[in-house]
């Protein structure tokens, strides 16, 4: 009965949209995508030598599951490659596929509910100011050993923030039917809460 049904949510990094469309996913049954993890196994590969294009045409799901994916290095050279059209191009009938899987899906990205799913039921922007963002991404990756000052991960956040919001091809923008989420002053619980109200509400009409 789902099927089809599908939940955009887009933001800048490090504002909680993963945690919540996790949640969502979770909470409904549905199939969920992080599609920031398709761009980051292209920066990956790409850093390993090949071209942004060529790492992005022989992505396979094995590629998903190399350990330095979260890295911050790996972050950088996945912001640049998602600056290319080709390396966009290359992932969109994977992304819009599982979009369209029986049960329902949530993708989360930077360009869901503008070019890879203009009709999902429901769009949500998820946004935090910079330093909220940097002081979360920061904790999550002390927390995983690495070794990281806050400013370094400011910097990246912004000098990624710039890059994924300036780039012609897709840039990181809320669609203009997408709701709204500032996650700066609100608990996660909250955010999710709200998330799964919004869900409800359109799969009841
Ligand atoms: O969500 P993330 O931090 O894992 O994403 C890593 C980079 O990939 C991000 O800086 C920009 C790019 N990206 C994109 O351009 N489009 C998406 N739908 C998802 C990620």
């Amino acid at each position: 009965m789902m099927d089809g049904f599908t939940v955009a949510i887009d933001g800048p990094a490090a504002a909680g949209k993963g945690t919540v469309s996790r949640a969502v996913a979770a909470h409904f049954g549905f199939a969920h995508l992080d599609t920031g993890l398709l761009y980051r196994a292209v920066g990956a590969k790409v850093m390993e030598g090949m071209t942004p294009e060529e790492a992005a045409q022989t992505l396979v799901a094995q590629d998903l599951e190399n350990a330095l994916l979260r890295t911050n290095a790996v972050a950088e050279a996945a912001s640049r490659a998602a600056a290319i059209p080709a390396v966009r191009a290359a992932l969109v009938d994977f992304q819009r596929s599982f979009a369209m899987r029986a049960g329902g899906a949530v993708l989360d990205g930077r360009d869901i509910g503008t070019v890879i799913c203009p009709d999902a039921q429901v769009k949500l922007f998820v946004t935090a100011t910079p330093d909220v963002r940097a002081r979360r991404r920061h904790a999550e990756l002390v927390a995983k050993g690495h070794d990281v000052t806050l400013q370094e991960v400011l910097a990246d956040v912004q000098a990624r923030d710039a890059r994924d919001s300036n780039r012609a091809e897709a840039p990181l923008k809320p669609a203009a039917d997408a709701e709204e989420m500032d996650t700066s002053h609100m608990d996660i619980d909250a955010a999710v809460t709200r998330a799964i109200e919004l869900v409800q509400a359109r799969i009841q009409n």
